[in-house]
């Protein structure tokens, strides 16, 4: 390619900061054209200013940042025809024909759609006189590759999706704040943490701050948890705890796919046992905030793989997802592993599993 475009979609996540750093380092350290695209998809449906060459020193300063710097969107014009036609004509125009695609599944499955169009788009421009015959044909291929920037860490693919680790942190950081003064009035809190359909975040910051219950959406508890979890909080209190705590992801469930919600644990805990209980729900400050020390390298790492990957490959190669598998970098094909990723959920809401699914990398494996 002769100019990379990147962007970020979808909800942020720390580290993607980082990522977009290395993309454009990487990609200039090469002598190939970098562009920023502002607000995701719409930036890419918009062009003009949404699109910016950069240079080293625009990247100075950004890798210790939350969020993402360049901006996400949720675009309904991408989502039309059109609005990708707009799209591929306003990446002709700088000559882009390789992007880096920073997001959760939804995003990097609307980028995959685009790939696939990519020809018959450049024919409906040519037809209709806004791009010639000689630009399309010096361009017939995009190429793409993907990277999860998500805090849910809920995509296959990759062990560590960009952001888990520091959403994380701040999740640990927070409840170890809620010991102290729940320790102080013995009380009891109940922690809703984000993560959408997925518990990663729930379960290792319970096992991080050896919480005493936890309901993630991966392993409904069973019929009688409410009596179960009763118990386990009053043995906590006979055995002389100032406080407990119980986390529930925002997406528990119990067997029959009712949710479980934190009010409906506080109630019990009042209820039951008698105990001053209070909610805390930690909502998008797990989102926001400087990325780990984890989180700028993987981000760093998936980065520069990214582009590695698009001047590689061949122009045809499918999209690819880069990834950290077992700490090493990894490239899957994109749509295998958004595949996997739905696969793995609809079993988790079949309950279809057993233990020889491991709780790996967010969700379960096989
Ligand atoms: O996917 C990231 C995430 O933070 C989820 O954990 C949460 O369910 C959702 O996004 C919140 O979305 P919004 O920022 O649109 O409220």
């Amino acid at each position: 390619p002769s100019s990379i475009g990147v962007l970020t979609s979808g909800g942020d996540a720390a580290g993607m900061n980082p990522a977009v750093r290395a993309v454009i380092r990487t990609a200039l350290h090469h002598g190939i054209d970098a562009y920023a695209i502002h607000e995701g998809y719409q930036g890419l449906v918009e062009g003009g200013e949404f699109i910016r060459r950069m240079e080293i020193a625009d990247t100075d300063g950004i890798l210790h940042k939350g969020g993402t710097a360049i901006g996400t969107a949720r675009s309904q014009k991408f989502r039309t025809r059109e609005g990708r036609r707009a799209a591929a004509r306003n990446m002709l125009e700088r000559g882009i024909d390789a992007l880096v695609v920073i997001g959760g599944d939804g995003s990097l499955t609307g980028a995959n759609m685009f790939r696939a169009e990519w020809a018959e788009l450049l024919a409906e421009l040519v037809d209709a006189g806004e791009v010639t015959r000689d630009v399309a044909d010096a361009h017939p291929f995009l190429r793409l590759v993907g990277l999860v920037g998500s805090i849910d860490n809920d995509m296959s693919g990759t062990d560590m999706t960009i952001g888990a680790d520091t959403a994380l942190h701040r999740i640990v950081e927070a409840m170890d704040a809620l010991r102290s003064t729940a320790s102080s009035h013995q009380r009891s809190f109940v922690v809703e943490v984000m993560g959408r359909h997925c518990g990663y975040l729930a379960l290792m910051a319970s096992l991080a701050t050896a919480a005493n219950w936890v309901l993630i959406p991966e392993q409904p508890p069973a019929d009688d948890w409410a009596e179960q979890m009763c118990r386990d909080i009053r043995a906590g209190r006979l055995i002389g705890r100032r406080q407990s705590v119980v986390v529930v992801a925002e997406g528990a469930e119990d067997r029959e796919g009712n949710p479980i919600t934190a009010e409906q644990i506080r109630k019990l805990l009042e209820d039951e046992l008698g105990e001053d209980t209070r909610i805390t729900t930690l909502g998008h400050v797990q989102r926001g905030g400087s990325p780990s020390a984890f989180d700028r390298y993987l981000a760093t790492q998936l980065g520069c793989a990214a582009v590695e990957r698009l001047l590689t490959d061949d122009p045809q190669t499918p999209a690819q997802l880069i990834g950290l598998r077992g700490n090493r970098v990894v490239t899957s094909p994109l749509m295998e592993c958004v595949e996997q990723t739905r696969a793995v959920a609809e079993r988790i809401k079949a309950r279809d599993y057993d233990g020889a699914m491991l709780l790996r990398g967010g969700s379960f494996r096989q």
